[in-house]
């Protein structure tokens, strides 16, 4: 797939999400190049068709885009449940269980997917793939990194502590922790894997999306038109 072909796939996947939102509803909104093209679409319909939505968002990134685009905000103080959410994700496997993280907004987006009646994952087709393998982010308690670093190294994995792009030292994610970034190889038990990384004090929070696959579509945007994949 060429570099174009993968924006307009994204486009196509971010737009037709878009166009699943109803008048009303308290929409989440996720992190990431794809969500971004959803957002100009909702600010599109809120300017042309009068739509009135909310948005929570899941970083300052997508804070800030969603106020560019003319999107109302608010947060899961004011909407603990919401009616929709769109995100992207790093991998996606044939069950729907997801890779998240790359953006290092995991913790948020799991915040706001839990709160979601819906979840709406946009992708370009580079993200499907038949058994999760991508590194999975663990965003940690700065605090207690060397020892989480250890439990994920006896888990299988070889912690690497994410580190700035212009900014030296390491990525603070906008909660104020460190991410590190855990090369499991071919994951294949994504749901126990998900469950022993929560289980160690001070991994707040992993990349691995299991528990959702029932409230989950995935949009696959394609260069000319979506492939739609839920289970339910
Ligand atoms: C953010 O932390 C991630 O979970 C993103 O949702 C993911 O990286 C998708 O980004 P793109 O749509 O830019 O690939």
């Amino acid at each position: 797939m060429t570099a174009a072909g993968q924006v307009e796939s994204k486009r196509n996947a971010g737009y037709r999400a878009a166009a699943m939102v109803e008048d009303g509803m308290a929409v989440g909104l996720g992190t990431g190049s794809t969500v971004f093209f959803a957002m100009e679409r909702l600010g599109e319909r809120i300017a042309r068709e009068g739509l009135r939505i909310t948005g929570v968002p899941t970083s300052y990134q997508a804070a800030i885009r969603a106020r560019r685009y003319g999107i109302p905000l608010s947060s899961l103080d004011e909407h603990p449940e919401l009616d929709i959410a769109i995100d992207g994700a790093d991998q996606v496997d044939p069950g729907l269980n997801l890779i998240k993280g790359r953006g290092a907004a995991l913790l948020r987006e799991k915040c706001v997917c839990d709160a979601a009646r819906e979840v709406l994952i946009v992708v370009d087709p580079t993200k499907m793939v038949d058994t999760l393998n991508a590194p999975v982010p663990v965003e940690v308690l700065p605090f207690g990194v060397a020892g989480v670093s250890r439990r994920l190294s006896l888990l299988g994995a070889a912690p690497v502590l994410r580190e700035g792009v212009k900014k030296d030292g390491p990525v603070v994610t906008d909660n104020g922790n460190f991410i590190l970034d855990c090369g499991f190889g071919a994951i294949g038990e994504p749901r126990d894997l998900e469950a022993a990384i929560a289980a160690i004090p001070g991994a707040l929070e992993c990349g691995l999306f299991t528990a959702y696959k029932e409230k989950i579509t995935v949009i696959v945007g394609e260069e000319t038109g979506c492939r739609v994949v839920s289970l339910h």
